[in-house]
């Protein structure tokens, strides 16, 4: 509920398959969905990913062209942006002048967790349109490819193992307390003059802070100054971390994309992809925190891991990496579950920064849930998975496919009728534990 009109369904009156999928065609706009009107006007990439889930699951054509929209916005050095301005809206700040990117269609400078292979490899193995789906696969296959090598040369120039990020927005994860120390070093001057539009759809409690929005779009008027050039980006952001969930969703999606490799790729591209996943898997182990019992996100300036426990922590289980910690990860959850009520909470309730109302700080969000359930499930805890997947459910079915919930109330919060929380409903719809 946000007191500005904008309000998600209440009152335990259940969700049906129906209502989810009217929801993504309200958000339809001509061939990609808006996460929700208003608050968020145009094409965002990791929801894209989702969401084309979400249509797959009754019109496949549809979940293609999802994909195919988000790839026009593509960068010639395989970029694939946060966002993909596609049609001008006033209600979202920072537009596309902001970003200053002359290209057509207009497109943010960076980038998000890169769920896309994951999505379009689910879309071909679950195929019920057989010749669509290898069509469409084989047509989408050179641009994920080129995706995951500007992943490569871009954030890992080293070849250290983990991608680097850049902004707190390219995590998905904004105002996490994970971000708050590397954050903190960001100064908060802007030349951009900063007009947020987000608290006029949404109450403020519910969204980041002043000092982060000033803190974002300082890295924006930097990165600009930059000419977008991904080696000086990397070279002069303040803000610079190992993300748990950009690096557990990279290795899931390079296994992915190697699936899509073995039929429509070369013997060479999959031994290249190959070495990748041995390089991320290994290095995904120096993010297990034993005294969390959990992952934990790296600062890249400091080389420190950041000791906060934050959902993003479960996902290495999602990408394949050590299921032999499943029975470890099973019980941070229960004693998360003990405190917050409901799964997944952002952040780990014991913590001081557990907010949980506040966006990335504390509420639950159904994408995340569904990843996480998945690693579960692939690491032969059904039981856990399943616990995940009830309680998702059963918070949209209480308060609406909202854009996430407070863990101790079950309140629906945030945009009202998101897709990608309607395409989680629609993909549980099977019966299936993830
Ligand atoms: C926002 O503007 O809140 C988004 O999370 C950026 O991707």
């Amino acid at each position: 509920m946000d007191g500005h009109g904008h309000r998600p369904r209440h009152g335990g009156s259940g969700v049906t398959p129906d209502d989810a999928r009217a929801i993504l065609r309200a958000n339809d706009r001509g061939g990609y969905c808006v996460p929700t009107a208003r608050l968020y006007p145009f094409q965002w990439n990791w929801d894209s990913a989702f969401v084309a889930l979400g249509w797959g699951s009754f019109d496949e054509p549809r979940a293609w062209q999802e994909i195919t929209s988000l790839l026009k916005g593509q960068w010639d050095d395989g970029m694939i942006p946060q966002i993909v301005f596609h049609a001008p809206s006033d209600d979202y700040f920072p537009g596309p002048d902001v970003w200053g990117i002359a290209r057509t269609p207009p497109t943010s400078g960076i980038t998000q967790p890169p769920v896309l292979a994951t999505a379009a490899h689910r879309l071909w193995t679950h195929a019920r349109d057989r010749a669509l789906a290898d069509a469409q696969a084989a047509a989408v296959y050179p641009s994920l490819l080129r995706n995951h090598r500007w992943w490569q040369a871009a954030r890992d120039p080293e070849r250290r193992g983990l991608v680097a990020t850049l902004h707190p927005w390219e995590t998905g994860m904004d105002n996490s307390p994970a971000w708050d120390a590397a954050l903190a070093r960001v100064p908060t001057e802007t030349v951009t003059p900063i007009r947020r539009r987000d608290t006029a759809h949404v109450d403020a409690s519910m969204r980041p802070r002043g000092a982060e929005y000033q803190r974002f779009i300082h890295l924006v008027d930097l990165f600009r100054d930059a000419g977008w050039d991904a080696a000086r980006m990397l070279a002069v952001s303040p803000f610079r971390v190992a993300d748990i969930a950009t690096n557990a969703i990279l290795l899931r999606a390079e296994r992915d994309l190697l699936a899509l490799a073995a039929r429509f790729g070369t013997a060479a591209e999959q031994a290249e992809i190959g070495a990748r996943i041995d390089r991320l898997d290994a290095a995904l182990e120096r993010l297990w925190r034993d005294d969390l019992g959990l992952y934990a996100a790296m600062d890249l300036t400091t080389h420190a891991v950041i000791p906060i426990g934050i959902s993003a922590g479960f996902l290495p289980l999602f990408a394949g990496h050590a299921p032999a910690r499943a029975a470890t990860l099973a019980a941070t959850l229960a004693r998360w579950a003990g405190r917050a009520g409901r799964v997944v909470p952002s952040t780990d309730p014991a913590f001081p920064a557990f907010e949980p109302r506040r966006y990335w700080r504390g509420p639950v969000w159904a994408v995340v849930n569904w990843m996480i359930a998945g690693g579960f499930a692939a690491a032969g805890d059904a039981a856990t998975a399943a616990r995940i997947r009830a309680d998702t459910l059963a918070l949209i079915d209480a308060a609406g496919a909202s854009e996430y919930f407070d863990p101790t109330t079950g309140d629906g919060i945030g945009g009202a009728d998101f897709s990608w929380t309607a395409s989680i409903y629609l993909l549980w719809q099977d019966g299936t534990p993830a």
